[in-house]
């Protein structure tokens, strides 16, 4: 690869969140999942990084990074962005000689709880890529600008891997999956029954606290957990499971799995040593409130959860008028400030500049 003495430019990407229906919970180093998971891609929650880059081949020591969010300065933010672009200079050997100022922001509220390294993270690596192309002087196929992508935004966030497609990824090897790997996530939409693109995912903000154990430490307690093993084992059938449900629009199993993926999170947490809890007392009486109006309405409808207190609602888009209404008289007190964010299965990123 020649690369050029000189070259100066800008790239903007925004970047979805995504919701696991089969939960990453536990990796070993680098970033490489004990299990494969799969997630729906989100829409309107979304990070927007612009990255301006001036590439000089008689610089020394860089990356030379200037992070701001939202225009202002967030030295923990910078700290981990700075760490996690110097990792990526054995990929992008270039990047030890160049300048980066990079702009982030969310379309969601920094303080409402949403996990943002999925978006903030997929955005950064996709620009990254995007500068890569132009600095090497390379046009990579779609396919392979998608995966390149995935695989450095995996280094960043694991999570963040599945948010560079549309409408629904999954990411770690199975063994029935032949495409599948560790190091980058794929689509995979194959024989899906069209309802699940239709999903929505109401966020329901529970609280916007900072979590009291972090991701990276949930993760790091996955160790020495007594039930880890078994727990992979169950992730790896429930992918299989789930997949065949989604091609079979066969509800209620894709329903039973998405709940009980949600639950063993949590269950893993609080038997984890030291073990711990995320949910709310709020958390709990909206899932029995869900699980009520289920049973009484045989209408699909379901939750799942992130790692913290707030619950993401699921339901395929021909039954919206009615899950809609049940929100609004059951669910939307329950949540801080009545917020909820109204989100649905979406189309991936998107280039901005
Ligand atoms: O990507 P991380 O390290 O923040 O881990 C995310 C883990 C879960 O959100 C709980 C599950 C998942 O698969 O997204």
């Amino acid at each position: 690869m020649i690369l050029p003495a000189n070259d100066s430019g800008s790239v903007t990407w925004q970047s979805p969140s995504n919701i696991a229906l089969v939960k990453y919970w536990g990796k070993i180093p680098v970033q490489i999942p004990q299990n494969p998971s799969i997630s729906f891609t989100l829409s309107n929650a979304y990070t927007e990084t612009s990255i301006q880059y001036r590439y000089d081949h008689m610089l020394k020591d860089g990356p030379h990074i200037d992070f701001r969010f939202e225009g202002q300065e967030k030295p923990a933010f910078a700290k981990r962005i700075k760490q996690f672009v110097a990792t990526l200079i054995s990929s992008f050997t270039w990047l030890s000689h160049c300048h980066l100022h990079i702009d982030s922001s969310n379309s969601f509220p920094h303080s409402s709880g949403i996990a943002s390294s999925a978006s903030a993270m997929s955005a950064l690596a996709l620009g990254l890529c995007d500068i890569a192309q132009k600095i090497e002087g390379k046009a990579w196929e779609e396919k392979r600008f998608l995966a390149k992508a995935s695989d450095i935004a995996r280094q960043g966030s694991g999570s963040a891997s599945r948010s560079v497609y549309p409408h629904l990824a999954m990411w770690g090897l199975h063994k029935d999956l032949k495409e599948s790997s560790n190091e980058y996530a794929i689509p995979y939409t194959k024989g899906f029954h069209p309802r699940f693109l239709t999903f929505h995912d109401d966020i329901m903000i529970i609280s916007p606290k900072e979590k009291s154990v972090s991701s990276t430490v949930g993760h790091q307690l996955m160790e020495n957990n007594p039930y880890a093993s078994t727990r992979y084992a169950q992730a790896n059938e429930n992918l299989a499971a789930i997949i065949q449900a989604m091609q079979a629009n066969d509800m209620d199993t894709f329903g039973r799995i998405v709940e009980e993926e949600a639950m063993t999170l949590h269950a893993l947490m609080m038997a984890s040593r030291p073990g711990y809890m995320l949910m709310e007392p709020n958390t709990i009486e909206a899932i029995n409130s869900i699980r009520s109006f289920r049973a009484e309405s045989n209408i699909p409808v379901y939750f799942t959860l992130d790692a913290g207190p707030n619950i993401h609602l699921l339901y395929p888009d021909d039954v919206s008028g009615e899950v809609q209404a049940f929100r609004e008289s059951s669910l939307r007190t329950l949540c801080y400030n009545n917020t909820i964010i109204e989100d649905h299965v979406g189309k991936g990123p998107k280039k901005i500049s």
